[in-house]
């Protein structure tokens, strides 16, 4: 499976580093909205989800995680512990994030406002719609 990874720029000086993200600049959307998903209990997993047409970027910020991504043909699983690297997740992509360290912050920038709507939670469902 192709995975894409944006490798972000830092700011770092003796003070520390801070990166900054740019709708259309710094990742390929618009961000209309913003979530983090922290404080996750031991064990854990997430997600069980696609979307029609919502695209992610999804950065963990502090800590660790794991995202299995599949597109309906194909998985990879994406481990996420640096927070100068985003990972692309396009529509039409089933999700589980799952091992988030006890300091795991995953920040999620989306492309569309929030609507139960675009969610696939059915996994043959999602495989359904997929295949045709
Ligand atoms: P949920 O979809 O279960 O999270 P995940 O897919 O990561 O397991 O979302 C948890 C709750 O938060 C659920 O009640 C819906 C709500 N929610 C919002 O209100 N706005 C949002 O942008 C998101 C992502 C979730």
């Amino acid at each position: 499976m192709n995975i894409l990874k944006f490798d972000f720029s830092s700011h770092g000086d003796d003070r520390g580093q801070l990166i900054a993200l740019e709708g259309k600049r710094d990742i390929p959307f618009d961000i209309k909205r913003v979530y983090y998903i922290y404080n996750t209990a031991k064990g854990v997993r997430r997600g069980y989800h696609a979307h029609k047409r919502l695209e992610q970027i999804l950065i963990c910020v502090s800590g660790s995680c794991k995202i299995l991504l599949d597109n309906g043909f194909e998985t990879e699983e994406v481990l996420l512990d640096d927070p100068t690297v985003g990972l692309y997740i396009s529509n039409n992509m089933w999700r589980e994030m799952y091992d988030f360290s006890s300091d795991a912050v995953l920040l999620v920038l989306a492309s569309e406002l929030y609507d139960e709507k675009d969610y696939i939670r059915e996994y043959q469902e999602f495989i359904k719609f997929i295949r045709g």
